[in-house]
């Protein structure tokens, strides 16, 4: 069974972070990656049903969100071959790899319009990353694996399903406006202390 308690623990940690740096986002971004580097050294929490990679499609399996909406704590799961569009987030992000290995370049804008690739790092198990609007919010993730799934946790300054933002056409910079929303209607039961308690 999912040792669930490890999420629940990162979820009030990660509150009182954003409580306590509402104000300040480097110094958030400072404290929650160390936090998130430790939820994703164990792989024995996350539950199987937030696992479930798609043929055809990656997926996005909310795990928390804060009920002011200033944090929410994703599930990527992604099939083989499977990769994002190039897009943006509007809020600040930390992506942390959990199973697998994936492939991430982030974009900047040239003069003329275009998105410019930088380089493409391949993040490993265990390794955390940052987008964000103040340090660079565009980027494009994907599989590194040919022929097995990768998972990673995402953190995010706000309720990121709901989140109005673009995709991009790389060659021309040319946006196109989407709300990603999440693959699961049912979230984690995060919150039965029973056993602890008992
Ligand atoms: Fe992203």
């Amino acid at each position: 069974m999912a040792n669930v308690n490890r999420l629940r623990d990162f979820v009030i940690e990660a509150t009182h972070l954003v409580e306590k740096h509402r104000d300040n986002e480097s110094a958030l971004l400072a404290e929650a990656k160390p936090l998130l580097a430790g939820l994703i050294a164990s792989d024995d929490w996350l539950p199987e049903d937030y696992a479930v990679a798609d043929p055809l499609r990656y997926r996005q399996y909310l795990l928390h969100a804060d009920p002011l909406e200033r944090l929410s704590v994703v599930s990527f799961v992604w099939g083989p071959g499977q990769r994002t569009p190039v897009h943006d987030h509007r809020v600040w992000g930390l992506v942390g790899v959990l199973r697998g290995a994936e492939l991430s370049t982030g974009f900047s804008r040239a003069s003329d319009g275009r998105l410019v690739p930088g380089q493409e790092d391949r993040i490993e198990s265990g390794d955390v990353v940052a987008v964000s609007p103040t340090i660079g919010d565009i980027h494009s993730i994907a599989n590194a694996l040919p022929d097995a799934p990768s998972i990673s946790i995402h953190v995010y300054g706000g309720n990121i399903g709901a989140v109005r933002r673009a995709s991009f056409d790389p060659q021309t910079g040319e946006e196109r406006l989407f709300i990603s929303g999440y693959s699961n209607e049912r979230l984690p039961n995060l919150w039965d202390r029973s056993r602890e308690n008992g």
